[in-house]
């Protein structure tokens, strides 16, 4: 893969950071400002947008030098807030849900359950994803370290908007840095109360990026509802690609050139290096079926994950029991909610093997986007079925996962609480939800 030779020419350099590009320069870093520019001011605080806030500095335990705690603090003391229905890092955009200059329009996007797209709409989302994986993001970089212990070494370089996606995921998911070592007990978007939350945010991330991108804002992302299946169906020619015994996706799919970001991520100590260098050091690898130990989760599966009312449990981690979040992530048994292994969600990542198998750099492939989409789906009937809100959402020590802690690394500030709600306070609702 040649082009992104093209990412390392237009490479930022900078002490240290984080993503919106105008907030990446030596002088924001600096005053740990990330209050852009909108309508005349920052914020767009002249157009009555938003305003730009001082976040109270909460000390963070100072054996913990996690660049990610008490988001955005580690890297921003003032981030814009917006009002009302106006969302985006400058408030300049519109919350997802609504639309027009003022953002007063409600809207609401369908998700529609991927085999059951016609093929002029499978096209439509296939093209759509492929140039999101080719365009550079205008107003993203991503961090890139030499080394996670000093900043000094960070550095920003620019990536295509899929790739900011995918580094989105993986940015959570590194190891949370503690007393100068690494715990792999939890990160910022796993393995804890956060996980459902978290990765609605990232696919909202993705779908509105797109709809930008494209000028489409009636674009939902599909879901794969894959309880009823015993194999990928839609890892072939007409859906996400077939692939050989190595795992590369044919060449006639255009995700067979696709190159994977980040892929070396076992190096704890450091930020994507593989980017760094400027090159996908591989490509997309799936190998649907071929672990002998991992099966599609099944219907029943499914089902015994939604009768668990509770949404988390004590210890709120991988070995919560009788909890909606741990069934429906996959660290226990949905059919006794107690037994640790592999089950649901984690489950049909190592189904689906290659990239998708390596959890940290598994959005890589698209297949990532609807079954994230499908687990997303069961979140929301979860949801309506004990009318969940906000309120649900538990205490808990987690950093990253408590309550009140902003979703990392999004800006502006949402919390992990407010997203337990329902679907359609954020724009979108999935096609059959009538469910038997
Ligand atoms: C930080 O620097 C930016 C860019 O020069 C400036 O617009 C902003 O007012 C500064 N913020 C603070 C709090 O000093
Ligand atoms: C980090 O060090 C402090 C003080 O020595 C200790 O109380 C704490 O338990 C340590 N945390 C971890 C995760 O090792
Ligand atoms: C489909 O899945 C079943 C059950 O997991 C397995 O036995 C079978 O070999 C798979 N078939 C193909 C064509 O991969
Ligand atoms: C998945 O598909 C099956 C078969 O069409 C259907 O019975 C089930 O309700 C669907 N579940 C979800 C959550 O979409």
């Amino acid at each position: 893969m040649i082009f992104p030779l093209l990412l390392l020419a237009l490479a930022i350099g900078g002490s240290h950071g984080q993503f919106p590009t105008v907030c990446t320069t030596e002088e924001t870093l600096k005053n740990k400002t990330c209050c852009p520019w909108f309508f005349g001011s920052p914020c767009g605080t002249n157009a009555n947008r938003g305003r730009c806030i001082d976040w109270e500095p909460r000390s963070a335990d100072s054996q913990h030098h996690d660049d990610r705690l008490y988001w955005p603090q580690g890297h921003f003391a003032f981030t814009c807030e917006c009002f009302g229905n106006y969302g985006g890092f400058n408030c300049g955009k519109c919350k997802p849900g609504y639309s027009g200059d003022k953002c007063d329009k409600p809207k609401t996007v369908v998700r529609k359950e991927i085999r059951e797209l016609s093929f002029k709409e499978r096209e439509r989302f296939f093209s759509y994803l492929n140039l999101a994986k080719y365009t550079i993001s205008k107003d993203y970089v991503i961090l890139v370290t030499g080394d996670r212990h000093h900043r000094g070494t960070y550095k920003f370089i620019s990536a295509t908007i899929y790739d900011v996606f995918v580094w989105i995921h993986y940015y959570a998911m590194k190891s949370i840095m503690e007393n100068n070592t690494f715990s792999t007990k939890t990160n910022y978007a796993h393995a804890g109360p956060a996980f459902p939350g978290w990765h609605r945010r990232l696919l909202l991330f993705l779908e509105s990026e797109i709809q930008e991108l494209m000028g489409d804002e009636d674009f939902g992302l599909p879901y794969y509802n894959w309880s009823h299946e015993k194999n990928c169906s839609i890892c072939t020619e007409d859906f996400l690609g077939s692939n050989d015994l190595q795992g590369n996706i044919q060449s006639s799919s255009c995700f067979g050139s696709w190159g994977a970001i980040c892929s070396g991520y076992y190096y704890t100590d450091t930020y994507c290096r593989s980017a760094e260098r400027g090159f996908y050091v591989e490509n997309l690898l799936r190998k649907p079926g071929r672990d002998p130990t991992t099966r599609i989760p099944t219907y029943q599966d499914v089902q015994e994950t939604l009768k668990w009312e509770a949404f988390d449990a004590e210890p709120f981690d991988k070995t919560s029991k009788y909890s909606f979040r741990n069934c429906l992530e996959g660290f226990v048994n949905p059919l006794d909610g107690d037994s640790p292994g592999m089950n649901m969600h984690n489950m049909f990542h190592h189904y689906i093997g290659g990239t998708m198998s390596q959890v940290p750099v598994s959005a890589n492939d698209p297949i990532f986007v609807v079954h994230h989409c499908y687990i997303d789906k069961l979140y929301e009937v979860w949801i309506q079925k004990y009318n969940a809100t906000p309120e649900t959402y538990p205490e808990n020590p987690h950093p990253g996962h408590r309550p009140l802690d902003c979703t990392v690394p999004f800006l502006p500030c949402v919390t992990n609480k407010h997203l337990l709600q329902t679907s359609t306070d954020y724009g979108y609702e999935y096609t059959h939800m009538d469910l038997d």
